[in-house]
């Protein structure tokens, strides 16, 4: 089978469109290692759109922090942005870093590029509701609901060199520890 862009193009965009849906869809929580299963999935078709010589993926992923669990849906928008608008520009192509560890107050995941940055005006509004696009909008606004101010993210941005994307969690283990009824509980605040 010949490798035909448009058709590339227009699969991407309908993935886009599912994953719009999902993201509206009431939260539910899964371990990170079905997260980043999913985020593989996405990532090989935009590798077959980009190339591989063009777009780099790097997992630096600590085992242990698998099991944690976390919003599904966390992570495909921050990616989807390193591509769109870190990475697409670029002639030369780029990286994209995705790390996960475990740290004394919970769990940390990264999303980084070696894009195209963002200047300081940008950053501000890159999470703003007043902003262009929804989707750190939302992703701010889910974990503001899901987990108050225990999680956090974070943007570091600088134009030319590249944009990181730091969210923070507290830790919820894959069955068990977590407190009977958690994630029922918190599954449907958002529509
Ligand atoms: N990795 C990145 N590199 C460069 N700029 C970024 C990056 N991530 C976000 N931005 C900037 O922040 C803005 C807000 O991103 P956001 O995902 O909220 O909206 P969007 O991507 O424009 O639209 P949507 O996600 O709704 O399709 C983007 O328009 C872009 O200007
Ligand atoms: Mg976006």
């Amino acid at each position: 089978m010949r490798f035909d862009p448009d058709k590339a193009r227009d699969v991407i965009s309908k993935l886009a469109t599912i994953l719009r849906r999902l993201l509206n869809s009431p939260d539910s929580f899964v371990p990170l290692r079905e997260e980043v299963e999913f985020i593989d999935n996405y990532l090989d078709i935009e590798v077959v759109r980009f190339g591989p010589d063009k777009l780099r993926v790097v997992k630096e992923l600590d085992p242990a922090s698998l099991d944690v669990m976390v919003p599904s849906m966390l992570l495909q928008p921050l990616v989807e942005n390193s591509i769109k608008h870190g990475l697409s520009s670029m002639v030369e192509g780029g990286s994209i870093y995705l790390r996960s560890r475990l740290s004394d107050s919970g769990l940390v995941i990264e999303v980084e590029d070696d894009g195209v940055g963002m200047a300081a005006t940008q950053l501000v509004e890159s999470t703003s509701t007043r902003g262009a696009g929804i989707g750190m909008a939302n992703i701010s606004e889910r974990l503001q609901v899901l987990y108050g101010d225990t999680a956090r993210m974070t943007i570091d941005s600088h134009e030319g060199k590249g944009t990181l994307v730091r969210i923070r969690l507290p830790l919820l283990q894959a069955m068990g520890a977590v407190p009977e009824g958690f994630y029922e509980e918190r599954s449907s605040t958002r529509r």
